[in-house]
């Protein structure tokens, strides 16, 4: 059915679309989006799963190390979340694989682990990122993680035979103890099975630059892709420029948020006008905000999805990316990259 005639119908079955009607027959089909049922919830740790889903044919493939915006239906309420694609490029069966954290406290994640939601049609988007291999595979690559992190970098891991990395491969992923190993069983297969050229590691603790030179003495010369915590980024991004200030052009890094936590530092004050709330810090003003007891609607925590959009009354921000300051009055700004710099009021 060509789109005109679609929207047309759509408009004629109003409230219903013509896609909520076939949904009802058949709910993976969908005019526009990639929908995928979830078929099976793994349990990794006490508190990480891995949600296999089979999106339906309008999905196009992922590049490793790339993530999908997640819709789900939780408590009534449909909400997006952000995450990494942990499976291979490469599924005969033609799933892909999440590995979802549960942030305390979080609206979303405690459900997708606690496999209550087994069976149900999600809404994906398709796959986007830049933290993806080259087409042509370097000579050596280092693949580091820490915690949850390990997601994009264990689909690369799984998808290198088919890269064609024909060289040398070092992953080394660390954990809090040993009980948060995330694919335990996987990488101890991986380590034992490993050619000449390849090395897999688990270490335990926060990362630590000594025990990286020990497995890669001259680690700032590899091209590396890390993703972890803050904490374990700016460590690792510490420890290649003590090395080589010109190191960080072979270090590529993914994150998962801006927010550093509970930020006290500065004298910043942000005051949001509507509740009548005031908070005093550094940080995003997403976390200002969420300490001062507001929520605001949040989406990736990352600038990409513009969900915490918010007008700016007044003061100066700076972009937690890029460094760029706003000073104008009455503008929008993303709550989740943006830190005051002085004074800020917020129409929130
Ligand atoms: C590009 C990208 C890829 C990601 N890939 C993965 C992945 O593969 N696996 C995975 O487990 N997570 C991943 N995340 C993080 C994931 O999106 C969040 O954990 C999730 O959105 C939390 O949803 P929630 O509704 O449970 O928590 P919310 O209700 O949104 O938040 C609950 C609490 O958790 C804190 N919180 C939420 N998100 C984060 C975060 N990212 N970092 C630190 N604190 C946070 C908030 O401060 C809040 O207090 C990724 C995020 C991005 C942007
Ligand atoms: S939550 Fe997505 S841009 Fe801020």
């Amino acid at each position: 059915m060509n789109a005109v005639v679609s929207r047309l119908v759509a408009a004629l079955c109003h409230p219903f679309t013509i896609d909520d009607y076939v949904a009802l027959a058949s709910p993976l089909w969908s005019s526009g989006e990639v929908r995928a049922r979830m078929v099976e919830v793994k349990r990794e740790t006490h508190d990480v799963a891995t949600l296999v889903l089979r999106p339906n044919a309008r999905w196009r493939g992922h590049r490793a190390g790339q993530h999908v915006a997640l819709t789900v239906e939780v408590r009534g309420v449909r909400r997006t979340r952000f995450f990494s694609i942990a499976s291979g490029e490469v599924a005969e069966d033609g799933t892909i694989e999440l590995t979802v954290k549960a942030r305390p406290g979080g609206e979303i994640t405690p459900s997708l682990i606690s496999g209550a939601l087994r069976g149900a049609i999600v809404t994906l988007s398709q796959a986007s990122g830049s933290f993806v291999l080259p087409d042509v595979m370097p000579e050596r690559t280092l693949l580091l993680s820490g915690g949850s992190g390990i997601t994009p970098v264990m689909s690369m891991l799984r998808t290198l035979p088919q890269a064609g990395a024909r060289d040398e491969v070092t992953f080394v992923t660390w954990a809090r103890s040993e009980a948060d190993v995330i694919y335990r069983e996987e990488l101890t297969r991986l380590a034992r099975e490993a050619g000449p050229k390849a090395r897999v590691l688990v270490r335990l603790g926060p990362f630590d630059a000594a025990a990286l030179a020990e497995i890669v003495p001259d680690f700032e010369t590899w091209d590396t892709w890390a993703c972890g915590p803050a904490p374990f980024l700016e460590a690792v991004g510490a420890a290649f420029e003590a090395r080589d200030p010109a190191a960080g052009e072979r270090l590529r890094t993914e994150r998962f948020s801006l927010d550093r936590g509970a930020d006290t530092s500065g004298e910043n004050e942000v005051t949001f006008t509507r509740s009548d709330r005031r908070a005093r810090g550094g940080g995003s003003l997403l976390g200002l905000a969420e300490r001062s007891g507001l929520t605001p609607e949040t989406g990736c925590r990352m600038g990409i999805c513009r969900t915490c959009t918010c007008r700016k009354i007044s003061g100066t921000t700076r972009d937690l990316r890029t460094g760029a300051l706003s000073t104008d009055s009455d503008v929008d700004v993303q709550l989740c990259v943006s830190e005051p710099v002085g004074p800020v009021a917020l129409d929130l």
